[in-house]
């Protein structure tokens, strides 16, 4: 196989695909702030899926959309035109970025992940930018249903106080007033929902390497996950 490193970023791989990582892992676990990070590093593009689950719950709650008829989400989904550009997110040309992160839209979220048709959607979509570029992309089923074959997968986990102090944190920087008790009660319940959907469930990939990142700072984490990157796939280069 030709080497050829402007494919992979910063690494020098041995491959004839762009480079895909993968980290899932439940909310709060630290997954978007790391993936940034080690993008950034690796000098390749970072992809948050949940951004995209996300834009479409948005979506669905402004059209009042019910996600039990097949018909009315087809019809959600024919209107939709994701874009995505660094860590911001549009819906049909509007910067929705901000927007999805309320606590409604979280809940709305999930109801709309659970939806066959919205999976397929967002799938092909993140197949689709893998398949042109590489990319560190986060989310639930990324390492499993996504990218069964990605270079190097990661699973990310924290203790759920640890996970709902960060979240809490975020809404509060942001000012959205929440106890913290409700964030870690809302936190358990989207764990419960995400473990048992049918399709795309957060769970491991039996090759993906855990990381638990309680008392770890970002930086400590992503250069964990660059000693695996480099193991697995070649070297950083200078500038890396
Ligand atoms: O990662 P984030 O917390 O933004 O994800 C929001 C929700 O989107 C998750 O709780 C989950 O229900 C859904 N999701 C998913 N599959 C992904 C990413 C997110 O089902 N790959």
């Amino acid at each position: 196989m030709e080497r050829s490193p402007s494919r992979c970023g910063n690494v020098s791989c041995e491959s004839t695909r762009p480079l895909v990582v993968t980290i899932d892992g439940p909310a709060g676990a630290g997954k978007s702030t790391v993936a940034k990070k080690l993008a950034e590093r690796l000098g390749i593009r970072y992809l948050d899926t949940g951004a995209m689950y996300r834009a479409v719950a948005l979506a669905g709650y402004r059209q009042g959309v019910n996600w039990q008829d097949d018909a009315q989400v087809r019809r959600l989904l024919q209107s939709i035109e994701l874009h995505i550009e660094e860590d911001r997110i549009f819906l049909n040309g509007e910067d929705v970025s901000d927007l999805i992160r309320s606590p409604e839209i979280t809940r709305e979220t999930a109801r709309a992940a659970d939806v066959f048709q919205v999976r397929e959607f967002l799938i092909a979509q993140q197949r689709a930018i893998a398949s042109r570029e590489s990319l560190v992309t986060e989310g639930r089923d990324q390492g499993t249903l996504v990218f069964p074959d990605a270079h190097v997968k990661f699973f990310l986990v924290a203790s759920p106080e640890e996970r709902a102090r960060r979240r809490w944190r975020d809404f509060k920087r942001k000012g959205i007033d929440i106890s913290y008790e409700k964030v870690l009660e809302e936190l358990l319940q989207r764990d419960e929902q995400d473990s048992r959907r049918p399709f795309g469930a957060l769970k491991k990939a039996p090759d993906a390497i855990e990381i638990h990142t309680d008392g770890l700072t970002v930086d400590q984490v992503v250069d964990i996950l660059l000693t695996h990157i480099r193991k697995h796939i070649g070297t950083d280069s200078p500038s890396g």
